[in-house]
């Protein structure tokens, strides 16, 4: 009985950046929880190479790649899915970009590509499949915000505006669409070392005050964040909307830790 609640039989899943790190991490998740998963993202070796890791799960998968960027390509992506499952149940919206550079110096192209990417892009991909998530009967949105959604992180402020914004949007669309059956969550990942943040983390005196700030004094294991996926896409959730669930390590609740 409760491990059916967790199950993902018969349900689609597209995955946004889901080509790398979390978001790769977590479609493999989907899958292994019953779900055919469609993992997307820029670079056309790594979509092949994840629809591979997925098809040696036992679920179908879809090779195609998409941009954020571009409301073209992800229409482009819905139609092939919906063309090649017939339905869309779950959107998990990974992709996301980062970049470190004191605030004063930051252009205002760099500012506007990074929103484009982690909000707009959300935006663009939220708004794209609402028809299919709302036909679903059961839809489920998952938003990847992170702990600059609630603290300073020196010197990523476009990134942590636009993790701001991205919490701030899950909790509209979580309210405009709960009578519509569809369901907006989000998870918030601590410190979880990927090709995303290795560079600022790896030898860094940003990576020690990381980890001396995380009470578990580790960096989380992707895999760690699996769980929080399948409970949040799953019928376990079906009374959870506009929450975030934080995995951290304990990051968040800690003050002084030593
Ligand atoms: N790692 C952490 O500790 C951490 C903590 C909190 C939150 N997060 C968030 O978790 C998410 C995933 O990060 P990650 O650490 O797993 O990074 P990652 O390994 O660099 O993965 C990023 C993913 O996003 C895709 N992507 C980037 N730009 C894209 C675009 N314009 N269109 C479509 N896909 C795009 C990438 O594929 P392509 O480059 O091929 O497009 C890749 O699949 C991000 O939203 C990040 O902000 C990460």
């Amino acid at each position: 009985m409760s491990s059916e609640l967790f199950n993902l039989n018969g349900r689609v899943a597209v995955v946004m950046g889901g080509t790398s790190g979390i978001g790769r991490t977590m479609a493999l998740g989907l899958a292994e929880a019953g779900a055919d998963v469609v993992a997307t993202g820029r670079r056309e070796e790594l979509v092949n190479a994840v629809a591979d890791d997925i098809e040696q799960r036992g679920r179908k998968a879809l090779r195609r790649s998409s941009d954020v960027q571009s409301r073209e390509s992800i229409d482009a992506l819905r139609g092939a899915v919906l063309k090649e499952f017939g339905r869309i149940d779950i959107l998990l919206n990974a992709a996301g970009q980062i970049f470190r550079k004191p605030t004063h110096l930051v252009t205002e192209a760099e500012w506007n590509k990074l929103m484009d990417v982690n909000v707009t892009g959300m935006l663009r991909s939220c708004q794209s499949f609402y028809e299919p998530l709302v036909e679903s009967g059961r839809g489920r949105v998952i938003n990847i915000a992170s702990l600059n959604s609630f603290v300073s992180l020196l010197e990523v402020a476009p990134y942590a505006a636009s993790k701001g914004a991205v919490l701030s949007l899950t909790r509209s669309l979580a309210v405009e669409w709960a009578p519509r059956g569809v369901n907006v969550n989000a998870i918030a990942p601590g410190v979880f070392r990927t090709e995303l943040n290795s560079g600022l983390l790896d030898g860094t005196g940003r990576g020690r005050e990381l980890l001396m700030r995380t009470p578990m004094k580790r960096f989380g294991n992707v895999l760690e964040l699996t769980g929080a996926a399948i409970l949040l896409a799953s019928d376990a959730a079906s009374y959870i909307t506009g929450q975030c669930l934080t995995v951290d390590g304990g990051f968040l609740a800690s003050g002084v830790n030593q």
